[in-house]
């Protein structure tokens, strides 16, 4: 499986969330490393601790930028959001519990899902936030 490596194809022409998603994506070839590598659960519960924060630090930042702008898909942007905060807490808690491995299946639904979305619904506001200042999430 490729790791992903954010570049111009993948920019949504927002500053603010260009850079938070080539973090967002650190921590996903972070998870990709550490599986290939073996780590120890420990590790990994970490680095999926680190992913599921800044999932949800990345999301809340979109979401805020929403409710300032008035944006119009805000809701069925805000339910892709909810959906994959949901999955990944889930995979996040199976982990714990001892009840999961970190396939090449799951990092590939991750991945795939970030990707998708960033070039999806994310590129979807491109246009509307043009000239618009966003700020991060503080
Ligand atoms: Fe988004
Ligand atoms: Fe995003």
């Amino acid at each position: 499986m490729a790791l992903i490596s954010w570049n111009e194809s993948l920019s949504v022409g927002v500053d603010t969330f260009d850079d938070q998603h080539k973090v967002l994506i650190g921590h996903l070839n972070a998870l990709h490393d550490a599986m290939r590598n073996g780590k120890s659960n420990e590790i990994i519960t970490k680095v999926l601790d680190g992913l599921v924060k800044y999932t949800v630090y990345h999301f809340t930042s979109e979401e805020k930028a929403f409710e300032q702008y008035d944006y119009p898909d805000a809701d069925k942007h805000k339910a892709e959001h909810q959906f994959f905060t949901q999955k990944a807490i889930d995979l996040q808690k199976q982990f714990q519990a001892g009840k999961l491995f970190i396939s090449v299946d799951v990092l590939n639904f991750l991945m795939d899902w970030v990707q998708n979305h960033i070039l999806g619904s994310d590129a979807a506001y491109r246009s509307f936030f043009a000239g618009k200042t966003v700020k991060a999430e503080e």
